[in-house]
């Protein structure tokens, strides 16, 4: 399925940005510079911690059989960066639900069903280890944020729709996942050819983190249908999995406050209605 058209708003001004290439006065532009290190295979990609893996392996199996939460806290305990963010990511409003903070490890895992589990061991290897830029980390909390809002916007509209609540969360999550580590490339080339304009910055960051994103959802082996979506989230439609593009472009925008939402080509391939949205929406809005 092909819209054929870019979608006026964020998206166009993301590629807006991304058409005005400029050249450093003495050199490669920073385009070409990242260009360079891409096919030099010299990006840094962030690893996904084998803890993390295993507690989302876990999560599986307990989805079909029993799976203890000993066992579960053991492997989480067993990495110091999991243990530490896994109650603060559960006592999030994200996640706590307006109930009781969870104060033990065990018991986060024995209320917290083997979906959240897995949903928070996501929001932490992101918060820990992909959302991670030297010297910017308000940017990074930002992009974060960004990436959270995302993500629940995204598990509402598939829940709506009765489509894939899990997989949407985890597009929604992960569909900005090549702005840090273009950040991160940045700020390695800037110790090498000095400072780079601001403005510079957003537009390569615009241009390269799809890209780079489907690099890093390779390195970490995310399903195709959530690869996709973190490769080509901007402008087509007609990736592999339509329609959790189409939800995480609507989720996207609505992340970004975008006004005109009712207009946005998503609503029509997910046939959404106007009510459903705002209904949607009120309940992201409690829980964000
Ligand atoms: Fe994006
Ligand atoms: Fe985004």
């Amino acid at each position: 399925m092909c819209l054929g058209r870019i979608w006026a708003g964020t998206i166009f001004d993301v590629y807006r940005l991304v058409m005005s290439k400029s050249r450093r006065p003495n050199g490669p532009s920073l385009d070409e510079l990242i260009e360079e290190t891409i096919q030099a295979g010299e990006l840094e990609l962030p690893v996904f911690p084998a803890s993390a893996r295993e507690v989302i392996k876990l999560c599986e199996m307990g989805e079909t059989t029993h799976v203890d939460a000993k066992r579960l806290s053991d492997v989480i305990r067993r990495d110091a960066s999991l243990a530490g963010h896994f109650l603060a990511v559960a006592n999030s409003a994200v996640f706590s639900g307006g109930r009781a903070p969870l104060v033990s490890l065990q018991q986060a895992l024995t209320r917290l069903g083997m979906t959240q589990t897995k949903q928070i061991a996501m929001v932490v290897v992101c918060k820990t280890k992909a959302f991670v830029i030297p010297n910017r980390p308000e940017r990074a909390a930002e992009i974060l944020a960004h990436a959270l809002n995302t993500a629940l916007y995204a598990q509402e509209i598939a829940r709506t729709r009765r489509l894939n609540v899990e997989e949407a969360f985890l597009a929604g999550l992960l569909h900005d996942i090549g702005v840090p580590a273009v950040y991160h490339v940045i700020a390695d080339l800037s110790k090498k050819h000095g400072p780079f304009d601001e403005e510079e910055v957003e537009r390569v960051s615009a241009q390269f983190h799809e890209r780079v994103g489907g690099m890093i959802a390779d390195k970490w082996t995310m399903p195709e249908s959530v690869r996709s979506v973190i490769a080509s989230h901007h402008i087509t439609l007609d990736a592999a999995s339509p329609n959790t593009t189409a939800i995480v472009q609507l989720a996207d925008a609505l992340a970004h406050g975008t006004t005109n939402i009712a207009e946005h080509p998503a609503m029509g391939i997910l046939n959404l209605y106007a009510e459903e949205l705002t209904r949607l929406t009120d309940k992201v809005g409690v829980a964000a």
